[in-house]
């Protein structure tokens, strides 16, 4: 567990002092369909997205549904060779996502269903600058399908967590959570819908919040 004054060192100063004069540049990272993505480049379109601006998103799977939203927002959408690995980032495919994500200057990566572990060379790149989206409410059910394992374990709340990315797997400081109650007639389907409806209020939020200048220089 961190301490109390690390995790409010995260929380207030999460970019860094002297970061993004010019806004919050935002790379996001996903393997699958891409629903959180879009919210964010949704709530960018509306402008509820404080100072943050979509440069990029990468996906370490060619046909994943995700990189459908470069041509439909007019953001850069790429696969990005990961490598021979199956479930981490490492050696050469570690370092194509760290160039590439430097290449976009991003002040902030959001990894939006990015299913690898990512390793400490990237971490160290972006340090405190990483942030996750994770359905559940941490530190509870961490790992893969977490909200079949709430639902199976019989909890009556569950959520979803932003947190910032460290070496410990969904283990970094918690920056938020909203959460989901699980009612008598719910199912897996239903949980899913209402947790991946609290994921979309949630995350892009939490990058507005973060993108804000008063947030950025420390001030409540
Ligand atoms: C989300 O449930 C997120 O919490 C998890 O992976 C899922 C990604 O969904 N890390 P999507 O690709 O954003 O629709």
């Amino acid at each position: 567990m961190l301490p109390l004054d690390t995790a409010r060192l995260f929380f207030l100063e999460p970019l860094g002092s002297g970061c993004c004069a010019h806004g919050v540049n935002v790379v996001i990272l996903g393997s699958g369909r891409g629903s959180n993505a879009r919210r964010l480049l949704e709530a960018e379109r509306e402008g509820a997205l404080g100072g943050a601006r979509v440069k990029a998103v990468f996906s370490d799977r060619p046909e994943a549904p995700i990189l459908e939203l470069g041509p439909a927002f007019g953001v850069e959408a790429s696969y990005l060779d990961p490598g021979p690995y199956k479930t981490k980032l490492t050696g050469e495919g570690e370092t194509a996502y760290v160039d590439a994500i430097e290449a976009k200057q991003a002040d902030l990566v959001v990894l939006a269903g990015f299913m690898r572990v990512i390793k400490a060379t990237f971490i160290q790149a972006f340090e405190g600058r990483i942030i996750n989206i994770h359905p559940s409410l941490l530190p509870s059910f961490k790992g893969l399908a977490a909200i079949r394992q709430a639902f199976e374990y019989g909890v009556r709340i569950t959520g979803c967590t932003v947190h910032y990315v460290t070496g410990d797997v969904d283990g970094g400081p918690i920056i938020d959570q909203e959460a989901v109650r699980i009612e008598e007639g719910d199912t897996l389907q239903s949980l899913e819908e209402k947790v991946h409806a609290a994921e979309h209020r949630l995350l892009p939020a939490v990058v507005a919040r973060l993108s804000d200048p008063a947030v950025r220089r420390g001030r409540p």
